[in-house]
């Protein structure tokens, strides 16, 4: 057997080594193309990061936990990812291949924590796909509504009235299927472009709406505490349920609910790591391009959240399209339809890169024989991993076609705060079993930093509602099913193990 392989102990917690990853990718049948630097990992990451976040869920959180407060729910969030992205950043550096925490998890911890990571990242990015791809389609047919054009209102979406099927997030996940079937330098030109819209459009948002900030809007920037309607119960913060607490909404606790819900708008960051792979320099690149795309969305979200409920009392703002409506209440519509624009253009690209992450992951699970190894033989030209991916989105784009959002967002919060739970974890493992690797970026204060990346993930799921708990236990359940009856005898690595080849 080779030094590099370890299938000792208990199998499901063999682990894989870092140079066997490496090596994997090196295998010109499952070799994916090294063509981005760090800017085209900062552009993908803010091309992810700014979306369904801030341009839709900033007013439902303002209206219904944290009113102007929803600043500061932002930055919560921010810290909770900004702790997560520097450990992120020492594992995409370290360890630079296709599949995210996935990978790293693999490389430190074992086989079977990785493969629980890669099915939760599969709900992340597959279920966030679907989430922004009906948002996107929300803000076109508002700006068709502005011409007049109507769709017929069966295929509006089931979030509208009359709707069963929301035909334009279905027809936008197949396009942008095909797109990354035909490879990465396409999708990620079109990426820049559409990214330089995006964030022109939030500064708008950001200048133009300073000039209708009226300060009595901010009083009481933190609402007092009120008792909700009576719901399931379910539907409340988890650790208010824990602690039997009488439910609540605003006052300081619901500044960490809103910071729960507006997640969201931070993910992506993360999928940047996805990209490790194929990134020319990933050592010096990655890092680069994580902190530095989630520093950028982390400005313009606190700022975009003070000017909007700056604009308009939180009580008054749109749950559907905050930003833009908050330009019709000060009677400037040309600037709302412009946002509308901004936004449905900017949501096309989130939706692009969660679709990527989300491949890259299915990607590296089949090609490491967890998921059928049919899915990682590369195209022959492009060199993409287009079995997965034409799978995926053909799933993917029906998901959106038949689901509303709502409970949908929370879902993959959870699910992403639990990787982020896992990486951290796989920092301080692999700083003790492998101490040797180069690392360009080291996540500083080890282990303090992700132990504080740890709690902070932890509470902000603490605060996400019972429900999505249970959602979430389910999803994993049957993961843990499907690598009992398949992932774990088919594992390349515990084939290698068992054959003792090397
Ligand atoms: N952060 C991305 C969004 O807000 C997923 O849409």
């Amino acid at each position: 057997m080779s030094t590099d392989q370890q299938s000792n102990g208990s199998s499901m917690f063999r682990t894989k080594t870092v140079e066997q990853s490496i090596r994997d990718t090196e295998e010109p049948e499952h070799a994916l193309k090294k063509s981005l630097s760090a800017w085209d990992l900062t552009v993908f990451g803010v091309g992810v990061i700014i979306g369904t976040g801030i341009f839709v869920l900033t007013g439902k959180v303002a209206k219904e936990n944290a009113g102007p407060a929803t600043a500061l729910a932002f930055v919560a969030a921010g810290i909770v990812c900004a702790l997560a992205a520097l450990c992120y950043a020492e594992f995409a550096s370290t360890v630079p291949v296709a599949g995210s925490a996935y990978t790293f998890a693999y490389a430190s911890i074992g086989e079977l924590p990785a493969w629980i990571i890669g099915w939760d990242l599969v709900l992340e990015f597959a279920l966030g796909t679907a989430v922004v791809a009906v948002g996107w389609s929300g803000y076109v047919r508002s700006l068709m509504d502005n011409v007049d054009w109507h769709l017929p209102a069966v295929i509006q979406g089931p979030d509208t009235p009359d709707g069963v099927f929301d035909l334009l997030a279905f027809l936008l996940v197949l396009v942008l299927t095909a797109i990354l079937v035909v490879g990465m330098k396409l999708s990620a030109r079109i990426t820049a472009l559409v990214v330089a819209i995006k964030v022109t459009v939030v500064m708008i948002v950001i200048i133009a709406g300073l000039f209708f900030v009226v300060g009595d809007n901010y009083s009481p920037f933190i609402p007092p505490a009120v008792t909700p309607e009576a719901g399931s119960g379910w539907d409340a913060p988890l650790v208010q349920l824990m602690f039997g607490y009488e439910p609540t909404n605003f006052g300081v606790m619901g500044i960490f609910t809103a910071a729960s819900v507006v997640f969201f708008a931070f993910i992506g960051f993360d999928v940047v790591a996805t990209a490790a792979e194929e990134t020319k320099l990933p050592q010096r690149d990655m890092p680069r391009g994580i902190l530095g795309s989630l520093f950028i969305c982390t400005v313009l979200y606190v700022a975009v959240a003070l000017v909007v409920t700056g604009m308009q009392h939180y009580t008054e703002l749109s749950v559907s399209a905050p930003l833009a409506d908050a330009f019709k209440s000060v009677g400037r519509p040309f600037f709302a339809g412009v946002i509308s624009f901004g936004a449905a253009v900017g949501l096309t690209t989130v939706c692009l890169i969660l679709l990527l992450g989300q491949t890259r992951v299915f990607f590296a699970m089949s090609r490491d024989g967890l998921l059928p190894r049919f899915f990682s033989v590369t195209h022959p030209r492009f060199r993409t991993p287009y079995r997965p991916t034409i799978l995926l989105g053909v799933i993917i784009a029906i998901v959106a076609g038949f689901t509303s959002i709502d409970e949908l967002a929370t879902l993959v919060n959870i699910g992403t705060l639990f990787a982020f739970v896992v990486v951290a974890v796989g920092v301080m493992v692999l700083r003790r079993t492998r101490p040797d690797l180069p690392r360009a970026f080291r996540t500083p204060w080890v282990p303090v930093l992700p132990i504080l990346s740890i709690a902070a993930s932890v509470w902000l799921m603490l605060n996400l509602p019972g429900e999505t708990w249970f959602r979430f236990a389910v999803w994993m359940a049957a993961g843990i099913v499907v690598y009992f009856l398949y992932g774990r005898r088919h594992s390349r690595l515990g084939k290698l193990g068992k054959d003792a080849i090397f």
